[in-house]
């Protein structure tokens, strides 16, 4: 990885007295309540945190919280319960610092948490000044926000031009390298599960995939459209019929490589869904036309499962059915399941998948749980990350 790391950085001593910015991600889901519904994005930063105070830094963290108006937060933007708890986590009181750009007061050792940088006028649109400001803050920039490195946003980029140095937090660094191995060199063969409603948001990505993997596994509505290109019926079922073209192209994609993307032999299917509804397992070829497919079938999932297991490497993202309801879960049931079985090399991500993840109790079988949804999305893509890209800029200068 050409970037430099904070984890390097430590090891030198460096660090020690000197005041280091760490732009984390913990944007965290919050209840009615006001109070956080996962913590996952907090425990994933104390790495990099425990880091810079363990270097003996003093140690400033913010990151943003929703889409604040900026110059306008309001009680609920702030980063007051994300406070709470990483004082429970790290065993100390972490306070929070209010207009906090032109100065904070923090002696080495301590930490302080800045409140949500999208309060900061010019934080979204990367404002060259605020930037600067920012960077006058510290000896040393930590980027380790990999949910918010796909934004070129005033503390995740410009910062790092100007900060005295800029690296990679240790959670950005795992990431990074988490899919590198995953997409860059792969064990092979790799297979992709691609699920989701549909081809249109998730285009991009499998433009990308075709020209990288050996498997190319679609699901939900991304599978109904694979498979009204193939001539097959698919009834009243969600799709897009006008990205059919797309879905050929990918399709054809793959076969000139000799790749595939298996399609499915069964399905289950309802006439409508509605909570408590019962699926009906058919064959492809015997969809009705008021059908509604809903999820694969027993032989489908059986086949990818198998597949799954002979895979050196397997990128997850989206589910293969409705799986929120039971009579449609089975199938993104099998895969999950299949894929922390199997001895691949495995990466998951985006929002409905690590829901699934936690559904079916698997994350032990997954090598790496991306902490990203967005940025996840646009590696997956094929994109350089802009806040990536800038550190490899600064290391190589
Ligand atoms: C996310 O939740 O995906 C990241 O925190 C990025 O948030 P954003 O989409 O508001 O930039």
């Amino acid at each position: 990885m050409n970037v430099l790391r904070f984890t390097d950085v430590a090891a030198t001593g460096f660090p020690l007295g000197k005041r280091v910015f760490i732009r984390a991600d913990l944007n965290v889901p919050l209840a009615e309540d006001g109070s956080i519904a996962d913590d996952t994005r907090i425990r994933a930063s104390l790495g990099g945190i425990r880091l810079a105070l363990d270097a003996g830094a003093a140690v400033l963290v913010t990151s943003h919280l929703g889409r604040p108006a900026e110059g306008a937060l309001r009680p609920r933007d702030s980063l007051a319960p994300v406070a709470a708890r990483l004082g429970e986590l790290l065993g100390r009181e972490v306070p929070l610092a209010r207009d906090w750009t032109r100065g904070v007061r923090v002696a080495p050792g301590e930490l302080v948490l800045l409140e949500n940088c999208r309060g900061n006028a010019g934080e979204t649109a990367n404002d060259d000044q605020l930037a600067r400001r920012m960077a006058a803050l510290c000896d040393v920039y930590v980027h380790d926000a990999f949910g918010t490195a796909h934004r070129a946003e005033a503390s995740t980029h410009g910062i790092a031009r100007h900060a005295p140095i800029a690296c990679a937090g240790p959670l950005l660094a795992a990431e990074m390298e988490a899919l590198g191995r995953a997409l860059a060199a792969p064990q092979r063969p790799l297979a992709a599960v691609v699920g989701g409603s549909k081809v249109s948001s998730k285009l991009a990505i499998l433009r990308s995939l075709a020209g990288k993997v050996d498997r190319l596994v679609v699901g939900g509505g991304i599978a109904n459209t694979f498979m009204l290109a193939a001539g097959l019926p698919i009834g009243r079922s969600l799709a897009e019929p006008s990205l059919v073209p797309e879905a050929l192209a990918v399709m054809r994609a793959m076969r000139e490589r000799g790749a595939e993307v298996p399609l499915p032999t069964d399905v289950v299917t309802a006439k409508a869904l509605v909570p408590g509804g019962i699926g009906v397992v058919k064959r492809v070829a015997d969809i009705a036309p008021d059908d509604l497919i809903l999820d694969i079938g027993p032989e489908t999932a059986r086949y990818l499962a198998d597949e799954l297991q002979r895979a050196g490497t397997i990128v997850w993202n989206g589910p293969v059915g409705v799986f929120e309801h039971d009579a449609f879960a089975a199938g993104t049931r099998a895969i999950a399941e299949a894929i922390a079985r199997s001895p691949a090399f495995s990466v998951a991500g985006g929002g409905d998948t690590l829901a699934a993840i936690a559904k079916y109790g698997v994350e032990q079988g997954m090598d790496y749980i991306s902490t990203g949804g967005g940025a996840f999305l646009e590696v997956l893509e094929g994109r350089t990350l802009p806040a990536f890209a800038v550190l490899r800029e600064r290391a190589a200068h």
